[in-house]
């Protein structure tokens, strides 16, 4: 059987991949994304709603969050947790004060943390994403310590994690280790993708 190439070497080669993108690409794919989410029945029956802040290349989330204002819904954004190496989702109002956490990442600067098992809908950032719904974020396994309650604890159905990216960073099949959080939905410029 044919070896699967190391997450190492994927890594490189995806984010590689979203760089080749012109700006006016990932805006254009930006919004298709944006569409394709918002009239979809999990957006519009989901209230709170986690989504990370777009950080080199990543899908841009600002419109999705903008529209998630308008439909009233409740906004949250990841802030690292520097001594368990997880995340917790903070109430953002867009257009509110960030700060840059060490990845020089924007963050909410007031804390006001929802517990994760219970948001609903969190849009999750990634280098690669497979037909299984298996993910390859950073590198660092932020989401999959975060998450990892899905996997633990059968029962439990929520957050569904949805996947944001565009059509080129797909692939058929991704290293998969015992740790690793798949996704429920990939939504690219394409169609969304129910795993
Ligand atoms: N639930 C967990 N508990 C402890 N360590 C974890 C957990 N999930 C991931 N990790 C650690 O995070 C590191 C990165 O995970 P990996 O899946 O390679 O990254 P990513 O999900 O960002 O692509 C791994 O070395 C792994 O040991
Ligand atoms: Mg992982």
């Amino acid at each position: 059987m044919k070896e699967l190439p190391s997450k190492k070497l994927l890594r490189s080669r995806f984010r590689h991949h979203r760089q080749t993108l012109s700006p006016t690409q990932q805006r254009q794919c930006a919004i298709q994304i944006t569409q394709h989410l918002y009239f979809h029945k999990l957006f519009k029956e989901s209230q709170n709603i986690a989504s990370y802040y777009a950080h080199q290349n990543e899908v841009e989330t600002k419109g999705i969050l903008e529209q998630a204002q308008q439909t009233k819904k409740i906004i949250y954004l990841p802030v690292l947790q520097n001594t368990t190496n997880t995340l917790l989702f903070s109430k953002y109002t867009p257009g509110e004060k960030l700060i840059s956490n060490c990845y020089g990442i924007p963050e909410p600067e007031n804390k006001n943390f929802i517990f994760s098992s219970k948001l609903e809908l969190v849009l999750v950032p990634l280098l690669a994403f497979d037909m299984q719904g298996n993910r390859l974020g950073s590198g660092q396994g932020y989401y999959d310590r975060t998450f990892a309650f899905l996997k633990n604890d059968a029962e439990c159905k929520k957050p569904v994690l949805v996947g944001l990216a565009y059509e080129c960073q797909k692939v058929d099949c991704l290293p998969v280790e015992a740790w690793d959080i798949p996704l429920s939905y990939l939504v690219t410029e394409k169609k969304i993708y129910e795993f």
